[in-house]
């Protein structure tokens, strides 16, 4: 790491400490380190797979299809996965103090399981079910995922994950708390996203209108680096949070 990385990440960690009103906002690149591929790029799981599966109108048309390969990305891949070093140093901040909440993109409980208690998820969350005929909401343990596709413990109607297919609505209250904190937000850290899709890349934009400085952590650059970021560190989420925790205790 050169040494502008080195003053760029005391200087984060300064902001950060200073904050009033710090969010982090979290897209897949956060949980690659927990082994859970990006969804783009170049091992991405749109790579591998026909993102077609997660689409709504699919689904309902081919449910074996769609759930043979989304039991295979999320409960059987996902499954095992735990929260890495970044997860570990958000939960640390939000025990300090200083982090208000989690915006997150991702699915995969991680934020939660790593201690964080206030998590807007944005496109749900994969350990939760619902069934599409009579609504009724299950944890994923208390399903059976074999024989495909599941069916409710109710009414045998067909379940569903309970995270956003494409062409599915952002469920409304993780919507709203999120564009709430971005303009709270004095201090608002972008962590692992492209900032390619709708309508979630719009909260950093929210948080960028009310004079918050941007801190961003991504190997590679994103939408958000030439647009609104302020201070881009450019690494892996595990090893720049634990960076940005030791500067921030030794201030
Ligand atoms: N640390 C931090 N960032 C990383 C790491 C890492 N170790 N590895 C990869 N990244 C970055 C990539 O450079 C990329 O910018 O993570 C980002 C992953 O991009 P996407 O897969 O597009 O993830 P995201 O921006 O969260 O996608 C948004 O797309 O398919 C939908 O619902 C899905 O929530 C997802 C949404």
């Amino acid at each position: 790491m050169d040494l502008s990385f080195n003053q760029k990440s005391l200087e984060a960690a300064s902001i950060i400490k200073a904050s009033k009103y710090l969010v982090a906002f979290t897209g897949a690149g956060i949980s690659v380190e927990s082994g859970i591929p990006p969804f783009r790029g170049e091992d991405g799981l749109w790579s591998k797979y026909d993102p077609q599966v997660l689409e709504l109108g699919y689904f309902h048309q081919n449910p074996y299809e769609s759930w043979v390969v989304i039991k295979e990305i999320f409960y059987d891949f996902f499954g095992s996965a735990q929260p890495n070093s970044a997860h570990k140093v958000l939960a640390v901040l939000e025990s300090m103090g200083l982090l208000k909440c989690v915006i997150t993109q991702n699915i995969d409980d991680l934020h939660q399981k790593a201690g964080n208690t206030i998590v807007h998820e944005f496109h749900g969350n994969s350990q939760k079910m619902v069934c599409v005929d009579c609504h009724a909401h299950f944890g994923v343990d208390e399903v059976e995922l074999t024989p495909l596709p599941p069916k409710c413990n109710h009414c045998q109607g067909l379940l569903k994950p309970d995270f956003i297919f494409f062409g599915e609505s952002i469920p409304t209250i993780a919507y709203q708390e999120s564009l709430k904190a971005a303009e709270l937000a004095d201090v608002f850290l972008i962590i692992g996203s492209t900032g390619e899709v709708m309508p979630a890349n719009q909260v950093p934009m929210v948080a960028k209108r009310t004079e918050t400085t941007i801190i961003e952590i991504n190997p590679e650059p994103s939408r958000y680096t030439s647009h609104i970021t302020d201070i881009y560190l450019k690494g892996k989420a595990g090893e720049v949070m634990t960076l940005l925790l030791e500067n921030i205790r030794k201030i």
